[in-house]
């Protein structure tokens, strides 16, 4: 059998999340022109797709803002997944409580991401390795590199979905390093999530280190 090249996935996910309905999950406050932007973003039909497509259920988020990303991953849930999902988001503040209060399945940790004490919990949420990883939070090349080295570290994810890899230098280099590193199983969606300008990677982390997905320990 021929496998699915992960341009492929991405493909077949975004068309799939064009189907799903997202129209109650606003990205909400930026720091751009508009300062609320009362839609959902493109690239949500992406998230919301891969994990419909995929069968996805334990997720991290790294970078909740509004929550209009991880409102449109539940969304993607496959039917009757909700209850045995684990939707973990997390993020320094904590806004827009009311919209939450219709996602009661979706963890909310405030913290800074990066701090041990805030991993212990978040590393804790999740019995074994995770589906999804999403890392949305400061686009700089330390930053996401050290949230990559601990959360795929501990949690062996199926995907890592990052954005902004063309944001600036330090994330072009970070992008050409995990291509370097990953090679097919590393994918520049942006084309295809219609993000050109900003960039968005998607890796197929776990065919990477195949057979390495275990029991999550202690942290
Ligand atoms: C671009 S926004 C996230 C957007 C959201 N994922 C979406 O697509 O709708 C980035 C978020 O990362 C958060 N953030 C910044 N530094 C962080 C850190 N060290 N740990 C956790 N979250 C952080 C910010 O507060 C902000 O809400």
């Amino acid at each position: 059998m021929v496998a699915t090249s992960l341009k492929e996935i991405c493909e077949r996910a975004m068309s799939v999340g064009t189907n799903i309905d997202l129209s109650d999950c606003p990205y909400g406050e930026t720091t751009g022109p508009c300062s609320f932007i009362n839609r959902p973003t493109k690239y949500y039909f992406f998230l919301a797709g891969l994990v419909r497509l995929e069968g996805l259920i334990y997720i991290l988020e790294i970078g909740t803002n509004h929550g209009g990303s991880i409102m449109s991953i539940s969304k993607g849930l496959q039917k009757d997944d909700t209850s045995r999902s684990r939707l973990v988001t997390v993020d320094i503040i904590n806004k827009n409580k009311e919209g939450f209060r219709r996602y009661p399945h979706i963890k909310r940790i405030e913290g800074n991401s990066l701090d041990e004490g805030v991993a212990r919990r978040v590393v804790g949420s999740f019995d074994k390795g995770i589906d999804l990883l999403y890392i949305d939070s400061v686009h700089e090349y330390k930053h996401t590199r050290n949230n990559i080295n601990i959360y795929a570290g501990k949690l062996n994810p199926r995907y890592v979905v990052l954005d902004d890899i063309r944001q600036c230098d330090g994330m072009r280099k970070l992008w050409s390093e995990l291509k370097e590193e990953f090679k097919d199983n590393a994918f520049d969606a942006s084309d295809v999530t219609i993000r050109k300008g900003a960039g968005f990677g998607v890796i197929r982390w776990v065919e990477h280190s195949k057979d390495m997905r275990r029991t999550v320990s202690n942290y």
